[in-house]
């Protein structure tokens, strides 16, 4: 087996499906077995730093919450900055915000404006990528902030609901990269 089907495997063996959350007739994939698991998540910081190298970033940023626990240890192993995403009214310094639709209503995510700027390729470090609208925010924000988008790197993609389609003219030919699709 190749290295890149052993740790797709290893990842894979570490996400939970739960039926039915957080309501009927969704099944929610939670990696809390695999943070648990020093094995895997030392596999995955380090799948993400790679792709953090050949993108050539300069700067990781991760997407509150769950890109913040995957974001930062790959920032620290590819020895790059880590910059916060948060959602809004967290962040206490000038900040960007941009809003983004869910389901139902919509939501807004910031960061802070003097973190990011023209000298920085930044990689954006998330869990999921879903109907791919905080993903597709984050890449706004980082583009109105003047600075450039090395890619975005998700650990699972759930590849039903086409993320990827949608993010696609956002992305504007930086790579997307996900270790697992399900
Ligand atoms: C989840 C997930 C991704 C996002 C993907 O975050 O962690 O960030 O949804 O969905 P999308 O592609 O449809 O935008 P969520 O805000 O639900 O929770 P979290 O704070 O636990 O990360
Ligand atoms: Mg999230």
């Amino acid at each position: 087996m190749s290295d890149h089907a052993d740790l797709s495997a290893l990842l894979l063996s570490r996400i939970r499906d739960v039926a039915d959350y957080p309501e009927p007739g969704v099944m929610f994939k939670d990696i809390t077995p695999l943070l648990a698991d020093p094995k895997a998540f030392d596999a995955l910081t380090d799948a993400l730093a790679d792709v953090a190298r050949r993108a050539d970033a300069t700067k990781i940023v991760g997407l509150e919450a769950r890109g913040f626990i995957l974001g930062a240890p790959v920032a620290v192993r590819a020895g790059l900055g880590f910059i916060p995403v948060r959602k809004a009214g967290k962040l206490p310094g000038a900040t960007l915000r941009q809003s983004y639709d869910l389901e139902y209503g919509s939501a807004e995510i910031e960061v802070h404006a003097e973190d990011l700027g023209a000298e920085d390729r930044v990689l954006v470090v998330d869990d999921v990528l879903a109907t791919g609208g905080t993903a597709e925010a984050s890449v706004q924000l980082i583009r109105r902030a003047g600075a450039e988008v090395a890619g975005l790197a998700v650990l699972m993609e759930l590849g039903f609901l086409d993320g990827r389609a949608r993010l696609e003219p956002a992305l504007a030919g930086a790579p997307l990269e996900a270790l697992l699709t399900v």
